[in-house]
């Protein structure tokens, strides 16, 4: 009997500027696997049916992206532990006909620092710009590996406020002010805020503040380099773009779908990079 193509999709909306299917398909065809990934636009009151069809149809799970994050949080039946602390959903996969969501933007970040700046979770205290969903998932992999001092500043304090209350011991919130003071004895410095952003160009914190072994990361990847990578970089410091994070994120999710852990190489990066 010939075996039943392996199916899985990224849902959002809008869902065209999406990278994912670029590099699923990459995976895919590398491995000589007999799948899809595909990008499927789904408006907000569509979303439940298409949770509910997703086994009907022949899919063995997928992504979630921007704005479904928080509603497939609330629709899957079982959730891994990062989605329950962060509170959102990137992944969805089906196991013994239970729908489970999980979250890898965590890892996606972790993995992206150990690959580009290996010993980072030792390095002192993190300071991390933003409080959005993104912060949400940095702080949520930086407690796992053990940083032990986390600084949130953002914009609206308020929003810093509630992660610190969400995210418990070790976590400090702080006002846009008090940046510089909290740069000084820093070991990891990483914006996940839109500031820096094509067509919102502007540095977010002055990297030039930090001690000379502190490591800067951008999740931001487009540009590639950001403003504040490129004044970290002529300051000296080891800097990480946000590319990684992206390709990482999405090895769990391959795994789960089409059984091959997939690898974040060289290759796959200049795929992606050439497409930015
Ligand atoms: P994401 O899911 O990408 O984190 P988000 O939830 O919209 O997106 O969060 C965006 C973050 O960028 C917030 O921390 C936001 O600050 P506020 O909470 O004060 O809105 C921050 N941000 C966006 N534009 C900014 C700007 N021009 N200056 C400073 N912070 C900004």
């Amino acid at each position: 009997m010939a075996e039943i193509m392996k199916k899985a999709f990224v849902i959002g909306h809008p869902i065209k500027h999406s990278r994912s299917p670029m590099i699923h398909g990459h995976w895919l065809a590398k491995h000589g696997i007999d799948g899809s990934y595909q990008a499927i636009d789904v408006a907000p009151r569509d979303f439940a049916d298409f949770l509910a069809s997703m086994q009907a149809n022949g899919y063995r799970g997928g992504n979630v992206t921007i704005p479904h994050k928080e509603a497939a949080f609330a629709g899957v039946t079982r959730r891994d532990h990062a989605a329950d602390e962060i509170g959102a959903v990137n992944t969805l996969w089906l196991e013994d006909g239970t729908l489970w969501g999980g979250n890898t933007d965590g890892h996606g970040f972790a993995a992206n620092l150990d690959d580009y700046a290996a010993g980072w979770a030792a390095n002192g205290p993190a300071v991390v710009l933003g409080a959005g969903g993104a912060s949400r998932a940095v702080i949520h992999a930086l407690k796992e590996r053990g940083v032990g001092d986390i600084r949130i500043v953002n914009r609206t304090l308020a929003r810093a406020i509630e992660l610190r209350d969400r995210f418990g011991a070790g976590v400090s919130a702080h006002e846009m002010a008090a940046t510089a003071e909290l740069l000084g004895d820093a070991g990891l410095l990483v914006n996940t805020t839109a500031l820096g952003m094509q067509g919102n160009e502007g540095l977010p914190a002055d990297p030039t503040l930090l001690p000379d072994h502190a490591v800067v990361n951008d999740i931001v990847y487009v540009p590639i380099e950001t403003p504040l990578l490129a004044a970290a970089r002529t300051r000296g410091l080891k800097t990480v773009d946000g590319l990684g994070m992206l390709l990482n994120q999405a090895v769990p999710g391959f795994e789960r779908w089409f059984g091959v852990r997939p690898k974040v190489t060289a290759e796959l990066r200049a795929l992606i990079v050439a497409d930015l």
